[in-house]
């Protein structure tokens, strides 16, 4: 893709949505084939076999389009979503922005997708393929957690592992899952349905808000640990604005928020004592970002704003980066650079 910098100059000229629906129609169309394949980079988490540890984030393949193609790029694994049980349209356009001088970009998309039923049809043509659901709930749902709860069933038999995600900011009520009696609750369902004879075995991560009040971090880990949860992702967007002047509601992506969604990163590895794993995402656009949210915990990375603005070459360059580190630094296997900053 040494030709994304024009592509990327045409891409940017139209408004952030359409361009992202330009992107899709071109990867349906255009199939390029990239892998790395090095025995450093390979790993076994929560039972999968990842390739490579570079995954992309939930939000870019919300309707499961372009699965294989996504993989195709290189990535070691790709998460589809976030879909609700129903079909719905999201807020009003526009709602996506780019803050090129930022490298971020802001959404306030609202879970714009084609629900549960179409989603699941798409991929159950496709089969396993490190390919994750990423489950939300609808706006106007009476009931949060059985909209998850639902999910969890629905996908179980197509997908290779699901995400619960309480943190979009976009959806009002959503984050209130984070405060602690009503995580509880939501533990307790999903533990129900891994511990009776429905037989649900994959693995269900939760993404979790940088926003989350410090307090309830600690509880929320240890609650964690206690539940049949098999990992966390730190972290969504944020609505936070740090010293960026945009009046855009929604949520904050790309290099701003690599700093906080990586200190509270360190902050979850060392509460959960590095027991369940974590996938590291915020601000990921070098391999020595890539690196440090290794390094601070993540087994597992994702990236979606990034690819914005540096295209795929950057899943090669990331995974290249990544084997030199590993190498730098006397290990035979990324599994051991894990958390190595945490102290
Ligand atoms: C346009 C856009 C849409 C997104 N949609 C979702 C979504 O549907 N579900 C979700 O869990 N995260 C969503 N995200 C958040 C990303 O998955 C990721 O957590 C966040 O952007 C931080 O990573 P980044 O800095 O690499 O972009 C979205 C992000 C962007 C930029």
């Amino acid at each position: 893709m040494f030709f994304y910098p024009l592509l990327r100059s045409l891409l940017f000229y139209f408004d952030a949505e359409l361009a992202h629906r330009i992107t899709i129609n071109l990867l349906k169309t255009y199939q390029i084939k990239n892998s790395i394949e090095h025995q450093s980079l390979r790993s076994n988490i929560f039972g999968l076999n990842f390739p490579n540890p570079v995954g992309l984030a939930a939000g870019f393949d919300k309707n499961s389009e372009v699965p294989k193609n996504i993989i195709n790029l290189g990535f070691g694994f790709s998460e589809v979503g976030t879909v609700t049980p129903l079909p719905q349209k999201g807020n009003s356009k526009p709602r996506v922005f780019r803050l090129k001088n930022n490298q971020a970009i802001i959404n306030r998309l609202g879970f714009n997708n084609d629900g549960f039923e179409i989603v699941k049809k798409r991929l159950g043509k496709i089969g396993k393929n490190n390919i994750g659901v990423n489950i939300g709930a609808n706006k106007n749902s009476e009931d949060f957690i059985n909209d998850y709860l639902k999910g969890i069933e629905f996908f179980s038999s197509v997908a290779s592992y699901l995400t619960i995600n309480i943190s979009s900011p976009n959806t009002p009520g959503l984050r209130d899952l984070e405060a602690i009696e009503n995580f509880s609750l939501l533990l307790n369902g999903i533990d129900e349905l891994k511990t009776k004879s429905t037989g649900i075995k994959l693995p269900i991560l939760i993404k979790i808000s940088p926003d989350i009040n410090q307090d309830d971090l600690e509880i929320l880990c240890e609650r964690v640990l206690s539940s049949s949860v098999d990992g966390l992702i730190i972290s969504n967007t944020t609505i936070s604005r740090y010293s960026i002047d945009s009046s855009e509601e929604g949520g904050l992506s790309g290099q701003p928020i690599f700093e906080s969604s990586t200190s509270m990163l360190n902050k979850v590895y060392k509460y959960t004592e590095g027991k369940i794993p974590l996938v590291g995402v915020g601000g990921i656009d070098s391999a020595e970002k890539a690196y440090k949210k290794i390094k601070n915990g993540a087994s597992l990375i994702q990236l979606y704003t990034g690819l914005v603005y540096k295209g795929p070459k950057l899943i090669t360059e990331i995974n290249k980066g990544l084997i030199k580190f590993i190498e730098k630094d006397g290990f035979k296997n990324i599994s051991e650079a894990v958390g190595v900053e945490v102290n």
